[in-house]
């Protein structure tokens, strides 16, 4: 019989930056429920990627001296870069999509194309606030206190000639979608979309642009890019080949099962998306989820604030299991959750270590003890069990109802449940107890053999949250292939009578609380101080030999009236005649500490002048951002360097 399939993406993210914890949770949750359906016996198709293009990227590119290509390269493909990610974080993905691949990029050409013909899209001007980090045009009603309502910052006036797609035309259908019951979930952010969104008005939304050029061009109309948030949105069906030859299973995956997305981005998923498709004559996705943020003290994590949480670094120091499953059952998915490094520690102690570490290493130590590592075949079942049988039997269904309604953390709570109730039962049934008698082997026989059911199950459970570590530790317990199966996974009895079990490495060590925190934080001071800009593209060596470099002593310095940044060197370089530099740096150095110091300097800069005052090169400095603020450090030479000497 041929499998159902099931169809799950996560949001292509942003490759403007490097990727933080907050996007990792997002993906570890998508890849938890592909493997959850997998282990059901699905046939899942589940998407990841990258929205490379937008204004955003085209600046950030322009200011690391860098092609906006170059750019998305090194943050998606380069070292440590999103690629990595994924693969250190185990994220099963069956397809990766950046929206630079070329057969992405013909797609929504002719996507724009077909809405275009459909009379969809029309061509008129655009006049209104726009923010740039978002990429949205606003309405004078949507802005809130006159910023951005998504968030919070500036926004300019815009006016350009522009395309438009005709949302108005889709609001009723999109509200019936809404309405119809389970297209958006939680249920609560219905509501919102409708009243903030629907309710007020839906007008038609501008769909290129004219101002940048980092985008996919409008074929039929040179110097349009199309609107990044089509480019993207339409990732979902392009990566399943539609109107395109690269891949052919549009028909056998879409609609989606399920669009994964942060609750920031519910209204372009929920609003725009199933109009866009409407307009195409595309079936509608199935649902769209829409998640909570990990915020830290209740607030965004950003660079800016310098309070951004490096998934590396927590992987590296706890295991990518251990984190995957504090992000899983930490935080109920629909709502924010406040993440810190206390908590992931108390969880890793409490969970892994106490609760299901103690019941792996004890069960497998007592079956290696007492029976050689073999079970014997007699059975002496009592009613002292019959609370831990049928737990073994149930759990499954309040666990999956659970992760089919998208909530993994309430999901793992059942099997916790469980291992608690199976260390429980070591505590009433006293195997060391039974086993000072030989009269006591079969009963402690039917000891051992439900403590390994409960294991087992609840390891088949954990395992699209700790794959590795769960294969390892059904390894220990003698699980077979059937014995790890979704069928059997209900089903008391399974294992052989005579399992072998074998005692293996500690799974989850006990964390020391302080340490690991103080730790954490130096890795994370060391994480931030490697996290340097990547390197530019290339440079010839006549390019190079062009800027003149070289030694020069401070002979002056002094604070330049009425500019809290700027100081006035005077410098000898060794031409005899004295060179006056101005140089931003007095929040870092006061005069009097440069006075009579060698420093290095690029000469041959144009002259420039700042406060009134004339500049003729600039003096040269390591400069890094820490917890969210610049840092400088003059490049100060050893005394004994000759002043003139050249850079090479
Ligand atoms: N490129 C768009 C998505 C286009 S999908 C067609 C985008 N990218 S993003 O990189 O800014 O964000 C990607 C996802 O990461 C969003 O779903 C967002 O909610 C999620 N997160 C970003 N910060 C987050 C947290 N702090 N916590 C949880 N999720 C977070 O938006």
């Amino acid at each position: 019989m041929e499998k159902k399939t099931f169809y799950i993406t996560t949001p292509i993210y942003y490759p403007s930056d490097k990727l933080h914890i907050g996007h990792a949770y997002c993906t570890v949750a998508t890849d938890t429920i592909a493997r959850y359906k997998r282990l059901c016996g699905y046939d899942v198709m589940f998407l990841t990627g990258t929205d490379e293009h937008g204004q955003k990227i085209e600046e950030k590119a322009k200011a690391a001296g860098m092609t906006p290509q170059q750019f998305v390269d090194n943050i998606v493909t380069g070292e440590k870069g999103i690629l990595d990610l994924w693969k250190l974080m185990n994220i099963s993905n069956d397809r990766f999509i950046r929206t630079t691949d070329p057969y992405h990029v013909k797609s929504i050409q002719r996507i724009f194309k077909k809405m275009y013909d459909k009379g969809d899209i029309y061509k008129g001007a655009y006049k209104g606030m726009y923010c740039t980090p978002c990429e949205s045009f606003w309405t004078e009603s949507q802005l809130v206190d006159g910023k951005c309502p998504d968030c919070g910052r500036e926004v300019h006036y815009a006016e350009e000639e522009a395309y438009f797609f005709r949302l108005s035309k889709y609001a009723k259908p999109v509200q019936d979608l809404l309405e119809s019951g389970t297209f958006l979930e939680p249920a609560s952010r219905v509501n919102e979309m409708i009243n903030n969104f629907i309710k007020p008005g839906l007008e038609d939304l501008c769909v290129s642009r004219t101002s940048f050029s980092w985008g996919i061009p409008v074929d039929f109309d040179p110097g349009h890019v199309v609107y990044v948030w089509v480019d993207a949105l339409s990732n979902y069906i392009t990566a399943l080949g539609y109107l395109n030859d690269e891949y052919d299973d549009f028909e056998k995956y879409w609609p989606a099962d399920v669009h994964v997305v942060g609750k920031e981005i519910v209204r372009f998923h929920s609003i725009i998306w199933p109009a866009m498709l409407m307009s195409l004559d595309v079936p509608v996705p199935k649902k769209v989820y829409g998640h909570g943020w990990l915020v830290i003290d209740g607030g965004k994590m950003s660079k800016s604030k310098g309070n951004v949480v490096d998934p590396y670094v927590l992987a590296e120091k706890f295991g990518v299991d251990a984190l995957r499953f504090f992000l899983m059952r930490t935080f109920p998915f629909g709502s924010d959750g406040n993440f810190s490094n206390e908590l992931l520690i108390n969880t890793i102690n409490i969970d892994l270590a106490n609760d299901l570490g103690n019941l792996v290493s004890r069960t497998t130590a007592m079956v290696e003890k007492y029976f050689g590592g073999r079970l014997i075949a007699d059975r002496c079942p009592d009613d002292a069990d019959s609370e831990l049988v049928e737990m073994i039997k149930t759990t499954k269904d309040s666990y999956a109802k659970h992760m089919d309604e998208m909530h993994p953390s309430f999901a793992l709570e059942e099997v916790f449940k469980l291992i608690q109730r199976a260390n429980k039962y070591i505590d009433e049934t006293q195997p060391w107890v039974l086993a000072k008698d030989e009269a006591n082997k079969a009963r402690l026989a039917s000891v051992m053999y439900n403590l390994l059911e409960a294991l087992r199950v609840s390891l088949v459970m954990l395992s699209p949250v700790m794959p590795e570590s769960c294969a390892k530790a059904l390894d220990m317990i003698g699980a077979d292939d059937d014995a790890r199966s979704w069928d059997n996974c209900g089903r008391y009895g399974v294992l052989s009578e005579t399992v072998s079990v074998v005692k293996g490495e500690t799974l989850f060590p006990r964390l020391d609380a302080e340490k690991a925190i103080a730790e954490l934080e130096a890795m994370n001071a060391k994480a931030v101080a490697n996290d340097s800009k990547p390197v530019l593209p290339d440079v010839t060596i006549d390019e190079f030999a062009k800027c003149d470099m070289r030694v020069v002593k401070i002979l002056e310095c002094e604070a330049v009236p009425k500019s809290e940044k700027l100081l006035r060197f005077t410098l000898d370089d060794g031409s005899g005649k004295p060179r006056q530099i101005l140089s931003g740096i007095h929040k870092f150095y006061e005069p009097e500490d440069l006075i009579g110091k060698k420093v290095a300097a690029i000469l041959n800069l144009p002259s420039r002048k700042m406060m009134g005052l004339e500049s003729n090169g600039m003096l040269l400095s390591a400069v890094i951002e820490k917890d969210g603020k610049e840092d400088l450090h003059l490049m100060i030479v050893s005394d004994d360097t000759p002043v003139g000497a050249q850079l090479c």
